[in-house]
């Protein structure tokens, strides 16, 4: 559920209406409520709650599908922690309050610099993916005078049933650790002084709509966790990544955060660990818009094309994914009288800017407002100057308040980060 819906006529987010942010801060521009993320953080939250009494848990909160500080804020004001893959984000969660010691370091490629910035604010965890990395860490660890607390990414070779650019537990993807292996790198692990084994980790994709997937993933991490024990290594905490689906696709049926609790408590339940979550997408996603304004109406031989002032540098997920993101126009349309087919595509010069092929849209004109839907997840983040088009800006909205929380982006500024190389300048040359 979110907080985007009609008034009198006219799409409101929260309580203002779009109309209001339109006018003030232009088209296009990423709009975000608080409340739905608030909402979508307490259901989550709620199901583990109710349905593993007496668990401890903490949700990490991934913050690569939406890195905005304000938004990172809102979610740490309700206890969240956060899940980084790079110095920066781990900076940027750092930066928006989140305390250290719920922060677990996810990614396959970190390097020794990321490590020492994370040791150094004093992590909860590091989901180490591979033996090289676990050799850096320890060296690292070693010359800081530390211990790095290390749970190891396990790679289950299940099936997300995804997309194949977002599905990561099989074993062809670069992640984890073979299941196989896995209590060798531990026992490895165990030997060395500047490494504290804290726990197991899995995460085998995102977007996923079907659970059992899940629980297949879960169960085995269950089995190595017995196993790890019986060699004699501690665990206690057990991450069990992000990845439950969003609906796209307005009234679709999507997977019940009630019902993967109930997978993680019939999988993991009885272990006795402390469990983490890193959820992006499910928090973020159906909590932020995408609002852009028609350029043109255009007739083509045998189709219309609305021209949208957004395009695939400002959300990539329907070029990169093939992703649907459905439509919701400023104006409440009065009835399906009069609607028509378009396709929905941005100024980028590539077919592949298309937001959508032959859909349903009401009549619109040049100037007219609508938003693409479930954009709060891996669309500003995702966002690049391609065709030297400014970043856009962010918006968030609270109750009947809202701010900017990203500007949108000046040209100026994006042209005059390059520089001529001095044989190029006039000193030289002249
Ligand atoms: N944990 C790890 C280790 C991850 O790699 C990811 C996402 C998450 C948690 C959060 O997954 P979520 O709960 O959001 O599904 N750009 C793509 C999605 C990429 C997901 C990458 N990893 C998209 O737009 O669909």
């Amino acid at each position: 559920m979110n907080h985007f819906d009609y008034r009198n006529g006219h799409l409101h987010v929260e309580e203002v209406p779009l109309a209001t942010i339109a006018a003030e801060v232009g088209t296009p521009a990423y709009v975000y409520s608080a409340a739905t993320l608030r909402r979508h953080y307490k259901v989550f939250a709620g199901a583990l709650a109710s349905a593993n009494p007496g668990v401890n848990h903490t949700i990490c909160y991934s913050i690569k599908a939406n890195s905005n500080q304000a938004v990172i804020k809102v979610l740490a004001d309700l206890g969240s922690g956060a899940d980084v893959v790079s110095g920066g984000e781990l900076k940027r969660a750092l930066l928006a309050g989140i305390p250290p010691e719920k922060i677990v370091f996810s990614g396959v490629g970190k390097t020794a610099a990321e490590m020492r910035a994370a040791l150094a604010a004093g992590i909860r965890q590091f989901n180490v993916e591979s033996e090289p990395e676990l050799a850096v860490l320890a060296e690292v660890a070693l010359s800081m005078g530390v211990k790095a607390p290390v749970a190891f990414r396990i790679n289950p070779d299940v099936d997300a049933e995804t997309h194949a650019k977002i599905s990561t537990g099989k074993a062809e993807n670069k992640f984890g650790i073979p299941f196989d292996h896995a209590r060798e790198i531990y026992r490895l692990a165990a030997a060395l002084p500047s490494i504290e084994i804290v726990g197991v980790d899995v995460h085998i994709g995102s977007q996923l709509t079907n659970l059992a997937p899940f629980e297949s993933a879960f169960a085995r991490v269950a089995e190595l966790t017995s196993a790890l024990r019986e060699d004699g290594h501690t665990i206690r905490n057990i991450d069990l990544g992000g990845g439950l689906g969003i609906p796209y696709v307005r009234n679709a049926p999507w997977p019940q955060p009630d019902a993967y609790a109930a997978i993680v408590n019939r999988t993991v339940g009885h272990l006795g660990c402390d469990l983490i979550f890193e959820p992006g997408r499910m928090i973020a996603g159906n909590a932020g818009m995408l609002m852009t304004s028609v350029i043109y109406v255009k007739q083509g031989t045998d189709r219309r094309f609305l021209i949208l002032d957004a395009a695939m540098n400002d959300l990539i997920r329907p070029a990169m994914y093939d992703a649907h993101h459905e439509i919701l126009p400023e104006k409440q349309p009065d009835d399906r009288s009069g609607w028509d087919r378009a396709d929905l595509v941005g100024p980028v010069c590539e077919t592949g800017d298309t937001f959508a092929r032959d859909c349903e849209v009401p009549q619109m004109a040049s100037g007219d407002i609508l938003c693409l839907e479930s954009a709060g997840a891996y669309g500003a983040v995702m966002a690049s100057t391609y065709n030297t088009r400014p970043l856009i800006a962010e918006i968030l909205v609270d109750g009947d308040r809202f701010a900017t929380v990203r500007p949108r982006e000046d040209v100026d500024q994006l042209i005059g980060r390059d520089r001529l190389p001095p044989w190029m300048t006039d000193d030289e040359t002249g």
